[in-house]
């Protein structure tokens, strides 16, 4: 079992059990009366302690799986828990005449193991003193309010103390979201000095922003586009090129800005609104002057409302060639427009013998899985860097993360090869049918030969912890997808010198995936859930953490600015899982 789905089954036991005693506390409390709800409730509670005993098998196979917080659980819901059990199994055994007390008995149980899944969705991490004793207060308030309310008098009130308790453990439950830790963050408008001078232009582009409507799958949909297209218009280049792009807002309501992704380009032009630049409203334009010195395969997209405008269309493909192209070069974008996937399927007769590029991209807010079949083929690149000494693939699937890229390479056989994505035919040199599905997928912390890290010390450290909990600064609460138990703008910024060696341990406590993306910086892999990167190093921009994943990467900071440094589902970020990394 992966941690990731051992921490869901976890999570379902952390929640069926306070539901048990929950249960048969208020059935107990009823079934005073009714013998056949006294047996209700005792069935109730059996199971609710079955489920309790369970808890310690999944908090132990966690703890071996090498997972971050498995002392947080057993700090804070064992104890709980532990509690729980103590206060009803005697009454579970030997039940008292008066089973008001029983019912007492249990709904303390589910408040306390209750509380104990309060701490970890609402609150998260880090687990502190002071929430521990919250929740030990708010158990014992409930606690309080049910027995004044079910112990000393007649059982009618018993299922009102019940609510009464659970409303009192929830107060202080919230209180405990906010009360840790103050808010210390304001956004930060940082300025820069321009990007040094990159020489005259060799390569002039204009991009202008407009709503407009597209044909997919024969059907007109809405979008937002650069030059009427999507993807936008592909930007290609030679290393060396200068490239001049003006941004021009015909009538994007909320603005829009070009940030160059994967590209590490200087602060000034990496398109980040009320960072590194204002957006660009209608009527408006902006001028990018970058010099191309990074081979390899990436893609630009607005990063002002990135959410919503890159979804309808804001985004297109930006290649850099280390030299003159020989063969087949072909990127492939992928893409979900309203609902519809891109790119439409493209086949193309390729004689045999030909050398064929594939530059897949992902451009959507969730891993895509893509597969080759019909040849053996090379990843060649990841991210834009070059994978060293890649062995030839067959029967293998690659997944990219959002955001990510991987450039395919394979020599064009004599017979139809087909590259798809997520089962669907997007690219083709001839009719072939394959079945792709049950294929695995490439590992690439253990593809390619290996190099020493170069890095020896590292003179700073910061560790990311990715999560949920409630979010109560703002005007409106909401369920934020955080880091380090904070979201957006209220995460510290993390503050580096220029030349620092940078370690970023990364490490997912969440259910869900999140593609981490720093700006400005490619980030050397060190290692996953304790295992060191085995095969070729891996320069990423763009990698998912999964859930229970625990990432090692390093950097050398080399590019003066404030970058963000966030979660490219672009829907996370926007809900606080965005923070910057600041030269001091
Ligand atoms: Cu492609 Cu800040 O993002
Ligand atoms: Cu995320």
């Amino acid at each position: 079992m992966t941690t990731g789905s051992l921490l869901t089954v976890d999570l379902v036991i952390s929640i069926l059990a306070p539901a048990g005693w929950l249960a048969a506390g208020g059935a107990a409390a009823g079934g005073a009366a009714a013998g056949g709800r006294r047996r209700i409730a005792f069935a109730a509670a059996g199971t609710a302690l079955l489920v309790t005993i369970a808890r310690a098998i999944t908090i132990t196979a966690l703890a071996r799986a090498g997972w971050w917080f498995a002392a947080e659980k057993v700090l804070i819901a064992a104890p709980l828990s532990l509690a729980a059990l103590l206060a009803a199994a005697p009454r579970l055994v030997r039940p008292s005449r008066d089973i008001r007390l029983a019912a007492v008995a249990f709904l303390f149980a589910g408040y306390a193991e209750a509380a104990a899944v309060l701490v970890t969705l609402l609150h998260g991490y880090p687990a502190s003193a002071g929430v521990a004793l919250l929740a030990v207060a708010g158990v014992a308030a409930a606690t309080a309010v049910t027995w004044r309310l079910v112990g000393t008098r007649p059982s009618r009130t018993v299922v009102r103390g019940a609510f009464a308790g659970a409303a009192a453990a929830l107060v202080v439950g919230t209180g405990l979201v906010v009360a840790p830790g103050a808010a210390s963050g304001v956004p930060h408008h940082h300025d820069y000095p321009g990007a040094p001078a990159v020489g005259a232009p060799t390569e002039r582009i204009t991009l202008t922003a407009a709503t407009t409507t597209v044909r997919v799958d024969d059907r007109d949909v809405p979008a937002w586009a650069f030059n009427g297209q999507v993807p936008g218009p592909e930007i290609t280049a030679t290393v060396g090129d200068v490239l001049e792009v003006t941004l021009r807002n015909q009538n994007i309501g909320k603005g829009v800005t070009l940030h160059w992704h994967g590209y590490d380009v200087p602060n000034g032009v990496d398109g980040v609104p009320g960072v590194t630049q204002d957006a660009v409203l209608p009527g408006q334009q902006f001028v990018y002057h970058f010099r191309a010195d990074q081979a390899g395969t990436y893609w630009y997209h607005t990063h002002e409302a990135s959410d919503v405008g890159v979804r309808m269309g804001l985004y297109g493909v930006l290649v850099v060639h280390p030299a003159p192209v020989t063969g087949i070069d072909r990127t492939v974008p992928v893409h979900t427009l309203a609902g519809h996937p891109l790119p439409a399927p493209g086949t193309e007769r390729v004689a045999a013998g030909t050398p064929v590029r594939l530059r897949l991209i992902n451009t959507d807010s969730t891993t895509h899985r893509y597969a080759l079949a019909g040849a053996p083929f090379r990843v060649a690149a990841i991210d834009g860097s070059d994978v060293r000494g890649g062995t030839p693939l067959t029967d293998t699937a690659v997944l990219l993360p959002a955001g990510g890229r991987a450039d395919l390479t394979f020599t064009a056989p004599a017979t139809p090869v087909g590259l798809y994505v997520d089962g669907r035919a997007v690219y083709s040199t001839g009719r072939l049918s394959a079945a792709t599905a049950s294929w695995p997928a490439l590992d690439p912390l253990t593809y390619g030969t290996p190099s020493a890290v170069p890095f020896t010390r590292y003179d700073r450290e910061f560790t990311l912890v990715l999560d949920r909990g409630l979010d109560l600064r703002g005007l409106l609460p909401r369920y934020a997808h955080t880091v380090n138990g904070a979201a957006y703008p209220g995460i510290p910024d993390e503050v580096v010198h220029v030349n620092d060696v940078v370690k970023f341990t990364i490490v997912n406590r969440s259910a869900v995936v999140h593609p981490w993306h720093l700006h400005g910086h490619h980030v050397l892999v060190l290692s996953r859930n304790g295992r060191p990167a085995g095969g070729s190093p891996l320069w990423l921009d763009s990698f998912d953490v999964r859930p229970g994943d625990v990432w090692e990467v390093a950097f050398r900071a080399d590019n003066p600015g404030m970058w963000a440094n966030h979660c490219h589902n672009l829907p996370h970020a926007d809900a606080g899982m965005m923070l910057h990394l600041r030269y001091a």
